[in-house]
C-alpha cells in the first residue's frame, strides 16, 4: 500500500476512486461530509433520511454517482456517539472504511477522517491512522508458495479540508508503520529461520544502511569473558550459538546519556528440561517478540532521526533440552556476581535478560526498559488487551503508562516490593529464578530488578499481547506503537 497525506482539498471535486467520509451517530456531517452535502444539493441529508445509515460505529453505506461529486464511490463510516469521540473511534472508523475498501474494485481512496480530532492532535490521527491501516493490509505470505492475492487497492490518501503542513507526521507514521512490521515479520518467521544468527542479521542489515548506527555482536566466547553465566546457562542447551545484539543510535551529542531497550530473544522456548507441554508449543516461536519490538522500535527511531541516543540489547537464545542442557537446581553466576539456583529452565527469560541488564550499566542510561513475553501469570493477570508494566522509577512509569494510553497500546502497573522479593529465596545460592506460584509476574520482575538497580528502569510483560492465537494467529508488532510514541514523547519534552 502506498500512502501520502493530502491537505486543503475539496471532496467533491478530488479525482480518485472512492472518498471516506465520517458521519457521527446523531446524523450529524463531519466538515469533509458537509462539504460534499452542500455540493450534491442535500445528497448525503437525503440518505440519511432514509434511516438505514445513522452513523452508528462499525457501520457504515456507500453511495456511487453522487451528483456533482468526482469521485464515483462516497463512502460513509459511522464515527459513533461525537460527544465520545476518541482515538479508538477514529481507529474503528478507519478499520470499518479499509475492512470495506479492501475487497472493493477500486484501487485508489481518500479518507478524511483524521480531521475528527482535534487539529492539535492531527500527527497522532495520522500515525494511528497508519497502525490501524497496517493491521488490516498486513501480510505474512514469505512461507505460501501462493501468495493470497492482494487487494486492487494500493494506494490511501490522509486528506484534510484544511490546510494543514502533514508531510512529517506522514513520513514519522510510517517509519512506525514499518518498525511494526519488522517485528511482526520476525515474530512471525519460524523458529527454524528466525535464530540468534538471524536477529543478528537482521540488526546487521540496519547497521548497514544507516551510518547514524553501529552494531556490536556479543559471541557465545565474548559472554563467557564477561562473566555471563547467567545467559550461557540458557543457550549452551541449545545448537544453535545465542548472541547478545546491541545496536547503537546516536542522534544527539556524544555526552547526551542513552535510552537503553532491552529485549527477551528466546527464538524458540521448549522450557528446556523442565518441558512444557506439546499444546500450543509452535506459539514459543513469539518469545522472541520482546527482542523483535525493541529493534522494530529502534528502526522506526533510526528513521525518523530522532534527536536522542539509543541504545538496544536483544539477548538472543534458543531454549532446548539436550546433553548440555541446565537441569533443575543447578547453580550459575551471572555478570553481575550474584549467584542463581534455577529451580525451573523454563523460567529462562529472567535468566537470559539479567545479564543483558548488567551489561546496560556500562552505557550510563537515563533510563532502561525492558520488553519481554516473561511470564504466562501475565495473561492471567491481565488479558490480552494489556501488558503488563513493573518499575523502579515512579517517574518512568508514569511517562510509559502514558505513552500507551496515547498509542492505544496499553500497559497497567503492578506492585513490585520487598514482600514479593521474598519469594526468591534459595537455601543454596543468592536467588532462586523461580517465586512459587503466586503472582508471577511481579516475582519475575523482581528478580530483574536485582540487576537494575543503578539505573531508572522499567519492564514490560508483553505475554499477553505480542501476538494472537487461533485463527487470526499472528504477531501484534506490539509494543511498538507505545515504545516510539514513548521516544517522540521524550523528543518533545527535552
Ligand atoms: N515464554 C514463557 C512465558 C509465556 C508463556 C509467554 C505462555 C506467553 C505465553 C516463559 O519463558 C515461561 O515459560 N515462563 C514460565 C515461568 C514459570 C516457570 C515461573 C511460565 O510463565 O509458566
Ligand atoms: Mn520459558
Ligand atoms: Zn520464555
Amino acid at each position: 500500500m502506498q500512502y501520502s497525506f493530502q491537505s486543503g482539498v475539496h471532496p467533491a471535486t478530488l479525482t480518485t476512486d472512492c472518498i471516506v467520509l465520517g458521519v457521527y451517530a446523531d446524523k450529524t456531517l463531519s466538515q469533509a461530509a458537509q462539504l460534499v452535502d452542500e455540493a450534491s444539493a442535500g445528497a448525503l441529508q437525503n440518505h440519511l433520511a432514509i434511516g438505514d445509515f445513522t452513523g452508528e460505529k462499525n457501520t457504515n453505506s456507500m453511495l456511487y454517482a453522487v451528483k456533482n461529486v468526482t469521485s464515483p464511490r462516497v463512502l460513509l463510516v459511522g464515527l459513533g456517539d461525537k460527544a465520545k469521540f476518541t482515538v479508538d473511534s477514529l481507529n474503528n472508523a478507519t478499520r470499518t472504511a479499509a475492512n470495506v475498501l479492501k475487497k472493493a474494485n477500486l484501487t485508489q481512496v481518500s479518507s478524511f477522517l483524521i480531521q475528527e480530532l482535534a487539529s492539535e492532535h492531527y500527527a497522532l490521527a495520522v500515525r494511528h491512522s497508519l497502525l490501524t491501516l497496517g493491521d488490516v493490509f498486513y501480510t505474512f505470505n514469505a512461507y505460501k508458495s501462493k501468495p493470497e492475492t492482494a487487494p486492487n487497492l494500493n494506494q490511501w490518501n490522509l486528506a484534510q479540508t484544511e490546510t494543514w503542513e502533514g508531510e512529517l507526521a506522514l513520513q514519522q507514521g510510517l517509519a512506525i508503520q514499518r518498525g511494526n512490521y519488522l517485528a511482526r515479520d520476525l515474530g512471525n518467521a519460524p523458529g527454524n529461520v528466525c535464530t540468534p544468527t538471524y536477529l543478528a542479521q537482521k540488526a546487521q542489515e540496519l547497521a548497514n544502511s544507516h551510518s547514524t548506527v553501529q552494531l556490536t555482536v556479543l559471541e557465545e566466547s565474548d559472554m563467557e569473558d564477561l562473566g555471563m553465566g547467567s545467559f550461557m546457562s540458557v543457550s549452551k542447551g541449545s545448537d544453535q550459538p545465542g548472541k547478545m545484539i546491541v545496536l547503537h543510535y546516536q542522534g544527539a551529542s556524544a555526552e547526551a546519556a542513552p535510552v537503553v531497550l532491552v529485549g527477551k530473544g528466546i527464538t524458540f522456548d521448549t522450557g528446556g528440561i523442565s518441558i512444557k507441554p506439546a499444546l500450543a508449543m509452535d506459539e514459543m516461536k513469539y518469545d522472541m517478540s520482546g527482542a523483535a519490538s525493541v529493534l522494530g522500535s529502534f528502526q522506526a527511531c533510526v528513521e525518523m532521526q530522532l534527536p536522542l541516543n539509543v541504545v538496544m540489547i536483544i539477548a538472543a537464545a534458543e531454549n532446548m533440552p539436550s546433553g548440555r542442557a541446565s537441569k533443575p537446581g543447578d547453580i550459575v553466576t551471572s555478570m553481575s556476581g550474584k549467584t542463581i539456583e534455577i529451580l525451573n529452565t523454563d523460567a529462562e527469560g529472567r535468566l537470559v535478560l539479567c545479564d543483558a541488564l548488567t551489561y546496560a550499566e556500562r552505557f550510563k542510561p537515563a533510563a532502561v526498559v525492558d520488553v519481554a513475553t516473561l511470564t504466562g501469570a501475565c495473561i492471567t493477570a491481565l488479558g490480552h488487551h494489556t501488558s503488563g508494566l513493573l518499575s523502579n522509577n515512579d517517574a518512568l512509569a508514569a511517562e510509559l503508562w502514558s505513552a500507551g494510553q496515547q498509542a492505544d497500546d496499553e500497559v497497567w502497573r503492578l506492585p513490585m516490593n520487598d514482600k514479593y522479593q521474598e519469594q526468591l529465596k534459595s537455601n543454596f545460592a543468592d536467588m532462586a529464578n523461580i517465586g512459587g506460584p503466586a503472582g508471577g509476574t511481579i516475582t519475575a520482575a523482581c528478580f530483574l530488578s536485582r540487576f537494575t538497580e543503578s539505573y531508572p528502569w522499567a519492564h514490560l510483560d508483553i505475554a499477553g499481547v505480542a501476538w494472537k492465537s487461533g485463527a487470526a494467529k499472528g504477531s501484534t508488532g506490539r509494543p511498538v506503537p507505545l515504545l516510539t510514541q514513548w521516544l517522540l514523547n521524550r523528543v518533545a519534552a527535552a
